[in-house]
């Protein structure tokens, strides 16, 4: 029997369906705190649901961060945490998910996207290792699981250095 899949932003009443999957999803209650924390802030973000008979089974957020470079700052966005429930994986939700949220970066005129996750994932979507743009995050400066999307290949001499994600991203990811 074909299923229903839907895309759309979330609502107030997707909240709790958006924690328990990331619980879910992820074996702990971090990325549904931070999803949380991101809610209650005062910067911009996009949280994208996918629905499958009209119940959640994946989640994307972007938000804001800030490129703290010496003397300069800019700001930036990235994407995390993103999941999509184990029975409804490798069906290609996680790809429209973060298609998705890369499109809304665009339209909002940001210049690049970071990530924190596996490579092979991301490459896909054009993430490359941070590093090389002169972009890092915590102490760890060339991991290659922190990757960058630059939208605006033209010869823009973008503000380099740390890339400083909200407070809770901090709480229990080991920047070592
Ligand atoms: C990672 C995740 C969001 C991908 O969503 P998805 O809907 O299952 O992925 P899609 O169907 O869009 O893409 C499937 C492709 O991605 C690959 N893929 C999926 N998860 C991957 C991972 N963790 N690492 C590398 N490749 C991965 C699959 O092998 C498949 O490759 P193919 O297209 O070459 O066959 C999902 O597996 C998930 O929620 N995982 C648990 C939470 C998590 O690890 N989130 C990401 C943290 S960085």
């Amino acid at each position: 029997m074909s299923r229903c899949l839907e895309f759309r932003e979330e609502t107030d009443a997707d909240f709790d369906a958006i924690a328990s999957l990331h619980d879910t999803a992820f074996g702990g209650g971090m990325e549904s705190r931070i999803v949380t924390c991101i809610r209650q802030g005062h910067r911009p973000y996009l949280s994208y649901v996918a629905l499958s008979d009209s119940r959640v089974c994946g989640h994307a957020l972007f938000s804001e961060v800030d490129v703290i470079g010496a003397g300069t700052s800019a700001i930036a966005v990235a994407l995390g945490p993103v999941a999509v429930l184990p029975a409804h994986q490798l069906q290609g939700i996680g790809t429209q998910l973060i298609r998705h949220g890369l499109k809304w970066c665009r339209e909002l005129h940001y210049d690049r996207c970071f990530v924190l996750g596996d490579p092979a994932y991301y490459g896909r979507f054009g993430f490359c290792q941070a590093f090389a743009s002169g972009c890092w995050f915590g102490t760890r400066r060339d991991r290659p699981a922190f990757q960058i999307l630059l939208f605006d290949q033209g010869p823009v001499d973008l503000p380099r250095g740390e890339v400083r994600y909200a407070p809770v991203f901090y709480e229990e990811e080991s920047v070592n």
